[in-house]
């Protein structure tokens, strides 16, 4: 049976709604700062979404481009200056930045405070012992699109594809929170499709197109894509073989489309929290 779509444009023009509704009735003043370094195609699309997505969510945003070769020291002299800005309750620095960089360094300068990325490692930190104030965007999307379908997280073997410190490892913690039990596979798993199978729920993130065949799909589950792949005649592709999966999971979400426009709604919920905290 056909997979119904998990519709993630939908779901994020809610989540932006609500925080919109939200900043116009208890009359918040919530603003974001937003850099960029360098001129990296997908990263000037992602950081005009999030303009975008500001502007409709009642947020004020401020964008710094600095160019490639900017120096260390220079956006971390940024950093302390945004750190120190009242009108600016959150901060992101669009990654990744140019390799002369050492983003780990700049990631940590961000005041935990204003990290509405959930980076820094004190907020990494706090997401593990589920004590938080920001959930990474991307992990906290896909927790939104899962609890979409009314499918209970708890008791489910989940299977998470890939551990980056972005996705794949708060993933699996936001997962162990709602009491799944929880597998995270990578590039040494044994087995792959095998584990993969006995999902449940299933979250692909491995920066492979079309790595997920339906082989690796138990009939009736959840399949959440979080791969955005750029494919050589320039059209988007995710991780998951969607023609093929669709078949067989009970719910799926398409690429563009699903997890994509969840990361941005996240990140504007993120940012309310901000002003609501810095401001209280
Ligand atoms: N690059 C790709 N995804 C993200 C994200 O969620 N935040 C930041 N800062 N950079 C990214």
């Amino acid at each position: 049976m056909a997979a119904k779509i998990i519709d993630g444009k939908a779901i994020s023009a809610a989540v932006k709604e609500q925080v919109r509704a939200e900043i116009e009735r208890d009359k918040i003043k919530a603003g974001l700062a937003v850099v960029i370094v360098g001129d990296d195609p997908a990263s000037r699309v992602y950081v005009n979404n999030k303009k975008k997505a500001c502007e409709l969510c009642g947020i004020q945003s401020f964008e710094y481009a600095l160019p490639a070769e900017t120096e260390q020291n220079q956006l971390l002299e940024l950093i302390d200056t945004l750190n120190a800005d009242k009108n600016v309750n959150g901060i992101l620095v669009q990654l990744p930045l140019p390799d002369h960089f050492d983003e780990k360094a700049v990631i940590e300068r961000i005041s935990p405070l204003k990290d509405v990325d959930a980076f820094h490692e004190s907020n990494v930190g706090k997401i593990m012992i589920g004590n938080y104030a920001f959930l990474p965007c991307t992990p906290a999307g896909c927790m939104e699109l899962i609890h979409s379908t009314g499918v209970e997280v708890a008791g489910k073997e989940c299977v998470v594809i890939g551990r980056s410190n972005i996705v794949g490892k708060p993933m699996a913690m936001l997962l162990l929170h709602e009491n799944g039990t929880v597998t995270v596979c990578h590039s040494k798993t044994k087995n792959l499709a095998e584990v993969c199978r006995r999902a449940d729920i299933l979250v692909a993130a491995v920066g492979r197109p079309n790595f997920v065949t339906a082989d690796m799909v138990k009939d009736g589950a959840v399949v959440i894509d979080v791969g955005i792949n750029r494919l050589e005649n320039g059209k988007l592709c995710g991780d998951v073989k969607f023609d093929e999966v669709s078949e067989k999971a009970a719910y799926i979400t398409p690429v563009p489309g699903g997890v994509g426009p969840m990361t941005i709604a996240m990140l504007m919920k993120n940012t309310l929290t901000a002003a609501r905290i810095q401001n209280s």
